[in-house]
């Protein structure tokens, strides 16, 4: 048996030793760290929505009329009508048929990708999916193919190995870390060429990119035609919980087979109540997101001309490439010290030697605090020798 000072001794060895840091108030543009006030750079609360009177509200009605917790599985007697109001609305939000809620998007994730392929079959998944895809892999007992980063050439080759067993193509629709878009439209394509399923997961595309905030399947046109799109409540839509949209027929397999639906308690009434009310708001009020992508590119440019390059990304998502893990937690500490809470992304989230500053706007971000973070990420990195040039003028 491994000893659990050791294996903790070997994290910080390897500079990759996480610990929890403490958060005061909601998830607001500025937020109190461990007693400290700090720009909050690192929120999934793309559009403030968290924090919104309405959706507390919501919340906090449907926890007096419907009690604090749902007290068991939906199929058990857990199911209850803003579990049914919620999926209805999300249904036509994303122009499908079907809706069906999950406690989180890991569950969903996990849950969906085992219901949909076993052994036998083949997953087809993007190298930078997230780890709850990758756990839906392990779990299907199905074999895994994983197709280089939105590589259509290494995919395609993987489909014709595989021989008509391919039952399920995978992909982040905004990668987490990255920000940047998967090839829909050709993976679609490619799914069709071969008999296979397309599963796109909008975690980081649900309410920040797309029309009104519909996502990267809605933005490539292909509400109702990708298979399986999953989306988290969490995120952009300021509750917690996930679901997946699919034809009816689909839905009632998934209500039928996947574990994490079967054997885990509904999510609480009350967050179900909030992510309807969020999803109002952005139904009414669609102009947030055209915020969030303007801060996200304010945010960008102001990186830019500290040195500082995102890569591919075209969101909200807004990674600072240092490399090691040990200079990436320098400059996030650093960047702290001066007023900015970024958090350092390294493995397992990231492949090794790809550690980064992983940045998320916010539409409720003053666009003078974006340029300040920018600033203060932009003397960190100089500090510590990640850049050396002069900011260029913004
Ligand atoms: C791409 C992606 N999918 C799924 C999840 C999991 O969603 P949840 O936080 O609701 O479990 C996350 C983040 O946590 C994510 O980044």
């Amino acid at each position: 048996m491994t000893e659990v000072h050791e294996r903790l001794e070997e994290l910080r060895d390897r500079g990759l030793y996480r610990h929890l840091r403490l958060v005061e108030g909601p998830q607001g543009p500025t937020v109190t760290l461990d007693g400290r006030p700090v720009l909050l750079l690192c929120s999934n609360n793309y559009l403030g929505l968290a924090d919104r009177a309405e959706v507390r509200e919501a919340a906090a009605e449907a926890a007096l009329q419907w009690g604090a917790g749902s007290g068991a599985s939906r199929l058990i007697s857990g199911n209850m009508e803003p579990h049914r109001a919620l999926e209805r609305r999300l249904a036509a939000f994303e122009g499908y048929e079907s809706a069906l809620l999950f406690g989180s998007g890991y569950l969903a994730n996990s849950g969906v990708i085992a219901a949909l392929a076993g052994r036998g079959e083949v997953v087809f998944s993007d190298e930078l999916n997230h780890a709850s895809i990758v756990d839906g892999c392990r779990l299907s007992r199905a074999e895994t193919f994983v197709y280089r980063h939105g590589d259509l050439e290494h995919l395609s080759w993987g489909l014709r190995k595989a021989r008509g067993r391919g039952s399920l193509i995978v992909t982040d629709g905004v990668f987490s870390m990255d920000g940047d878009v998967a090839p829909l439209t050709q993976l679609l394509e490619l799914a069709h060429r071969h008999g296979a399923r397309l599963m796109v997961d909008e975690a980081h595309a649900t309410g920040a990119v797309g029309p009104g905030g519909r996502g990267s399947v809605a933005a490539a046109g292909l509400s109702g035609e990708v298979d399986i799109v999953v989306g988290t409540l969490g995120k952009a839509l300021g509750s917690y919980g996930a679901y997946v949209c699919a034809a009816a027929e689909l839905v009632d397999l998934l209500v039928n087979s996947a574990r994490s639906f079967i054997f885990s308690t509904a999510p609480p009434p009350s967050a179900s109540a909030a992510a309807a009310a969020a999803l109002a708001i952005l139904e009414t009020e669609p102009e947030l997101v055209d915020k969030l992508q303007a801060n996200a590119a304010l945010l960008r440019r102001s990186l830019a001309a500290e040195g500082l390059e995102a890569g591919p990304s075209t969101t909200q998502v807004v990674p600072v490439h240092v490399g090691e893990a040990e200079a990436t937690m320098e400059l996030c500490e650093l960047a702290l010290e001066k007023g900015v809470f970024a958090q350092g992304i390294r493995p397992p989230t990231v492949p090794d030697g790809s550690c980064r500053l992983r940045m998320t706007a916010m539409a409720t971000h003053r666009r003078e605090d974006l340029v300040a973070a920018a600033h203060m990420v932009g003397t960190a990195a100089r500090e510590v020798g990640l850049v050396r040039a002069e900011p260029l003028a913004a």
